[in-house]
């Protein structure tokens, strides 16, 4: 069967055609719009300039997904689209576009949560994978980690109780002046400092598998404050690098202790700080020493993209969970 994948929760408009076949899932194509350029500006997305930049692309994106696969409307078996977390503006502009498309060409119509279609990029990463394993979701909205039961869900075992890993990279990259998103420039940057030049707190919570950021990031602005006050040199690359291991060292201290709380033997990275190259090593590291197998997506499937949206959308039609023309979508994490 083909599936349609559709994703603008946030700042990429992205269709895909996915092909599922004797239980295997093949991308045909995954055209990603992104609206960077735009947002850097500004320093980050602002929401309203996300939706009418979706409303421009969304269409002409479809269109090229559909050519790039060499399939027609018609062959379509499903379309998917991410309904929940996100910018409710940009949601519903990818949510009302699918709408009408499945409706007016009477194509099945399911709803996918975003965080879901994260995960389910490992299946396009490993062939052979299947729940239950242990699932870790770093992005710009999330760090989360879940025991995935099977294919539709996702328990909760950890999470933050303030800010996401990729905010918080992409904050303390703003302000040591990184262009917008930080995260990658960091990941970058963090090569050529020195990871013991600053003592930071650790975003690991005590007693739990949740985490804290908020903590670490008023302590590096604390730090760059302080020190500019002082008008001692700043050197950005050791901020970056003492900055980037201890949210990676508390990562990796918290989905060990899942790993072994729950015992599973398989452990998938996903979502958007997975394009992390400290933390995927340390990640890899750590499964190694363990006796666990680890999947990472690759960088191009790490990100927002329709792909994960419609191998997440395969699952629900799988299980028969349709939705209709009054499907909605929400910015939290309930839709
Ligand atoms: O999953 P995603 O594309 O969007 C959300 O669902 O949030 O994740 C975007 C986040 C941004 O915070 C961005 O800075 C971060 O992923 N990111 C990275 C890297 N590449 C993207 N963070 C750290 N290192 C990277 N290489
Ligand atoms: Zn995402």
């Amino acid at each position: 069967m083909y599936i349609l994948g559709m994703e603008s929760s946030c700042d990429e408009t992205s269709a895909a055609v996915v092909e599922y076949r004797d239980g295997v899932f093949e991308i045909k194509s995954n055209i990603v719009a992104s609206q960077i350029e735009t947002h850097r500006l500004y320093g980050g997305v602002v929401p309203e300039i996300a939706s009418r930049a979706h409303i421009e692309a969304v269409s002409s994106i479809t269109t090229e997904a559909l050519e790039v696969a060499g399939i027609t409307l018609g062959e379509l078996d499903c379309v998917a689209v991410t309904t929940h977390p996100g910018l409710i503006g940009a949601l519903l502009v990818g949510v009302n576009f699918a709408k009408s498309l499945a409706f007016a060409n009477n194509i099945p119509l399911v709803s996918v949560n975003h965080v879901h279609g994260h995960v389910a990029a490992a299946y396009l990463t490993d062939k052979t994978l299947k729940p239950k394993f242990l699932s870790l979701v770093v992005s710009g909205g999330h760090t989360s980690i879940y025991v995935c039961e099977d294919h539709r869900t996702l328990r909760e075992i950890g999470t933050t109780r303030d800010d996401a890993a990729g905010e918080a990279f992409d904050k303390i990259g703003r302000v040591i002046g990184m262009p917008y998103p930080g995260g990658a420039a960091l990941d970058k940057l963090a090569y050529e400092g020195d990871s013991k030049a600053i003592k930071l707190p650790s975003p690991a919570l005590m007693h739990t598998l949740d985490f804290s950021f908020s903590g670490i990031k008023t302590a590096a602005l604390n730090y760059l404050n302080s020190a500019s006050q002082k008008g001692e040199q700043i050197v950005c690359a050791d901020v970056a690098a003492s900055y980037t291991k201890a949210i990676v060292d508390a990562i990796v201290k918290q989905t060990s202790a899942a790993l072994e709380q729950t015992g599973l033997d398989t452990l998938v990275l996903a979502g958007g700080v997975a394009a992390n190259s400290h933390l995927r090593a340390a990640l890899e590291k750590m499964c190694q020493g363990r006796g666990v197998k680890f999947i990472v997506p690759p960088r191009s499937l790490c990100g927002d993209n329709g792909a994960m949206i419609a191998v997440a959308g395969c699952f629900e039609y799988l299980g028969g969970n349709f939705a209709d023309t009054s499907l909605n979508a929400s910015a939290s994490d309930e839709l």
